[in-house]
């Protein structure tokens, strides 16, 4: 199991001057973290820390993988593949072995910036 780690994206009733994050320059707020998942612009950086703490125990903190128990594919090739809609997807309902986040919208947006920034953009080839 992984801890679940306490990061600075505050919730929206809290104002950025309170963020316990270190990183507190950084804003994770989105103005309407309720809207859809693929109109909330996500920021990578906000989406990193959320990566490790919720999608890192199966899938390596860097995406790449991991062995064992609960295992998860390298993403490297997967992201590419894959059209925003279907990553979202994913996100919410989950797939296969692979449980929905059940992360809020605004933090799976986060989460799908980072995805884009670290292993690239759909590659329109379909899969
Ligand atoms: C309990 C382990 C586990 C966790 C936690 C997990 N995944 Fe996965 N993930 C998997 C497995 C297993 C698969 C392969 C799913 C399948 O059978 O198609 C997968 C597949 C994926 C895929 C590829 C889907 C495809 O069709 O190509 C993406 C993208 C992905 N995960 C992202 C994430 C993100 C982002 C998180 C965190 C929010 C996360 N995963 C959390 C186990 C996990």
């Amino acid at each position: 199991m992984w801890t679940l780690l306490l990061f600075g994206c505050p919730g929206p009733s809290d104002s950025a001057s309170d963020s316990p994050s270190p990183d507190s320059a950084l804003s994770c707020e989105v103005e309407a973290p309720d809207a859809g998942v693929l109109d909330i612009e996500g920021v990578a950086a906000c989406g990193q820390p959320i990566f490790e703490a919720y999608c890192g125990g199966c899938h390596g903190d860097d995406g790449r993988g991991t062995t064992g128990a609960e295992s998860g594919p390298d993403l490297s090739g997967h992201v590419p593949a894959h059209t925003d809609e279907e990553l979202a997807y994913v996100l919410l309902a989950g797939q296969g072995d692979m449980p929905a986040s059940g992360l809020s919208n605004d933090r799976n947006a986060h989460v799908l910036a980072w995805l884009r920034a670290t292993f690239g953009d759909y590659d329109g080839q379909g899969h």
